[in-house]
């Protein structure tokens, strides 16, 4: 599949980028510079496996999904920037709408969830929300397991079956966790983590869900 990734330059963007381009997928960083993303791209391609850089609207163009990773600070200005390159497109946006420097206590952004202000923008797109739990650390080294699950919401059910799929490619088991307002519990939860590995410094903290059986 064919995927960008904007603000693909960042911590969390560069170890997606190679889990997916690892499990064979068409992988694009995207940048609001052209020449960082082709720089960040050419380091990660050095381990053997060929990952693209471009701006982030070049990328999004050719890309058949766009994964969004920037700091919140910066989502709805990205969004709006972008609205028309993701139109029709899966978007899968991990924003987590933290308010530095008070960044283990929960922070309720205006429209309630950062997913849900990004699909009130994207209003031609299908918005999935995941991955607010997986740790730069964890998957920056692809060939580590992540020991964690993840959790996945959207109000578009094909958008999410293709998340799901895409999930599954980096390494992780992923779950339907309903309606793409869910979010806000989803998003809430991350200040809890940054918390608990403050609190009780290790491997970093995940999130395991017990007690569940097939779809
Ligand atoms: N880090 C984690 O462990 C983690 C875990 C779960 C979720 N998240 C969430 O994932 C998102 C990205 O986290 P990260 O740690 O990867 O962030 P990051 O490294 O600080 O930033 C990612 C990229 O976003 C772009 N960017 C920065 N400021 C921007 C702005 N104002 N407008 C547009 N683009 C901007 C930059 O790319 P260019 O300068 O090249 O454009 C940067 O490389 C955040 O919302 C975070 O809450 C992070």
């Amino acid at each position: 599949m064919k995927i960008a990734i904007v603000g693909g330059t960042g911590k969390e963007g560069r170890g997606i980028a190679l889990r997916w381009a690892r499990a064979g997928h068409q992988v694009t960083l995207g940048s609001r510079d052209a020449a960082r993303a082709q720089e960040k791209a050419a380091e990660l391609s050095s381990a053997g496996t060929a990952i693209a850089g471009d701006d982030n609207r070049a990328a999004c163009e050719a890309a058949e999904v766009v994964l969004i990773t920037v700091p919140y600070a910066g989502h709805e200005a990205v969004l709006r920037e972008l609205k028309d390159a993701l139109a029709g497109k899966v978007v899968i946006d991990i924003t987590v709408p933290l308010a530095p420097p008070k960044v283990r206590q929960v922070h309720l952004p205006p429209g309630t969830s950062a997913a849900q202000e990004a699909q009130a923008i994207l209003t031609e797109s299908q918005v999935v929300a995941t991955l607010h739990h997986v740790s730069s650390t964890h998957l920056a080294e692809p060939d580590h397991p992540i020991d964690c699950d993840v959790l996945a919401v959207s109000d578009h059910p094909e958008a999410l079956t293709v998340a799901l799929d895409l999930l599954t490619d980096l390494g992780v088991q992923a779950f339907d966790a309903g309606p793409l307002r869910n979010a806000v519990a989803l998003e809430s939860l991350t200040p809890v983590l940054l918390h608990l590995n403050k609190c009780y410094p290790g491997s970093g903290a995940g999130i395991r869900v017990s007690g569940l059986g097939r779809k």
